[in-house]
């Protein structure tokens, strides 16, 4: 099969490798349908992810269909299609048992395409599938349900709900990345009162006006704190949603939160940012950090089948399964091609909902 392989840092090629075998019972081989680059991913080719070995197959989000399964398998059958989350749940283990999969020591946890090959592939080796893959209700398309592999469940996990947002709340959002605007979409359940989104990029802040931030503060030419407390009467923001993943960034939320406050922070940090308690331990300011345990997936796939939560926006650019290559090239020149996701589709013609054809074909 064809497959994007990591050659060490800075190196990524589309080869030529083994088809997966089913290794343990409770595997699958899905055949990819859909999958998305994440900027994890990016992280991984810029060597800032040392455990990733060289040969490692990357990806961690896709739609695809059950073409093999382990003896041990009874949930999912042959020619189910199924979402293939970041996270791999072993379901047995005690953080497994607290639904919190994201920490799993049983095997699982996120190890596709960080430790066992991904699903930026023809197709991809899933293990534990009974409690790791979901079952894609029918009248949804691949691209409706791929985005609740990483950036939905990410931002609502750990940015949303870690950060206790209620009715009326004034939630701040530093970043407006892909995980910064799926905070924006996700914190919306919630009827926060205003959402403000921060970043240094206008295009990134017109793409969060359009997701439903209700005011934008570009933060390299304006004090984004100073605006924060002036917009609430000198308090600052009940929650503060670090998306980013740099300490300015961090020590942006911390200056803005109002006291008693609650800092998620949701980046994933290379360099140590400073924890500022002299001016923090006095106003009762909660910080949260954390991998997403991908525990909402179903939750928010039933919100995508009620028509409640549209992810199709973060789609904006679409390939061939075989050039992910360049798909990389776009994804990676995001502030020049405004890409937010890419979607890389195997065989585009058999995901077209059949009806028309099929009723051509009933009344001929
Ligand atoms: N905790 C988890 O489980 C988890 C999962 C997935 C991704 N992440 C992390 O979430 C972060 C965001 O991901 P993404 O894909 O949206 O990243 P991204 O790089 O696409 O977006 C980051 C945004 O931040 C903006 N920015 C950069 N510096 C800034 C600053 N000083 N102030 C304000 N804005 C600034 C950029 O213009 C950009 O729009 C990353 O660090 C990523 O690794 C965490
Ligand atoms: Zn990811
Ligand atoms: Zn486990």
């Amino acid at each position: 099969m064809k497959a994007l392989v990591y050659h060490g840092p800075g190196r990524r090629s589309w080869d030529e490798v083994p088809d997966p075998k089913i290794r343990a019972d409770g595997d699958v081989i899905v055949r990819i349908t859909s999958a998305t680059i994440c900027g994890t991913d990016l992280h991984i080719l810029n060597g800032d992810v040392p455990e990733v070995k060289p040969g490692t197959v990357l990806g961690h989000e896709a739609v695809g269909i059950v073409a093999e399964k382990g003896p041990g398998v009874t949930t999912v059958e042959i020619g189910d299609r199924v979402l293939v989350s970041c996270i791999t749940s072993c379901g047995r283990c005690r953080f497994c048992k607290e639904a919190r999969y994201g920490l799993c020591t049983g095997g699982g946890g996120w190890i596709l395409g960080h430790l066992i090959d991904g699903v930026q592939a023809e197709l991809a080796r899933i293990p534990f599938a009974d409690t790791s893959v979901y079952k894609v209700p029918e009248e949804l398309t691949d691209e409706q349900v791929l985005f609740l592999a990483d950036i939905l469940p990410t931002a609502y996990e750990v940015g949303v709900i870690a950060g206790d947002v209620k009715p009326g709340d004034t939630v701040a959002i530093v970043g407006a990345g892909p995980i910064g605007l799926a905070a924006v979409m996700t914190a919306k359940l919630l009827t926060p009162g205003r959402i403000v989104a921060i970043d240094i990029a206008d295009r990134r802040l017109e793409k969060a006006r359009r997701f439903g931030a209700d005011v934008t503060i570009n933060n390299s030419r304006e004090d984004a704190a100073d605006t924060v407390f002036r917009l609430t009467d000198n308090l600052g923001a009940d929650v503060a949603i670090e998306a980013v993943g740099v300490p300015e960034s961090f020590e942006l939320c911390t200056d803005l939160i109002r006291a008693g406050g609650r800092v998620a922070n949701v980046g994933v940090h290379g360099k140590p940012a400073t924890l500022h308690l002299e001016k923090l331990w006095i106003r009762d300011v909660t910080i949260t950090t954390g991998l997403v345990d991908t525990n909402t997936t179903a939750r928010l796939l039933k919100l995508v089948t009620e028509g409640r939560l549209d992810p199709l926006p973060f789609a904006t650019h679409r390939f061939p399964l075989e050039s992910t290559m360049s798909a990389y090239d776009t994804f990676a020149a995001a502030a020049e091609t405004d890409a937010l996701k890419v979607v890389l589709e195997a065989e585009p013609k058999m995901l077209e909902p059949a009806t028309d054809k099929t009723l051509a074909g009933a009344t001929a």
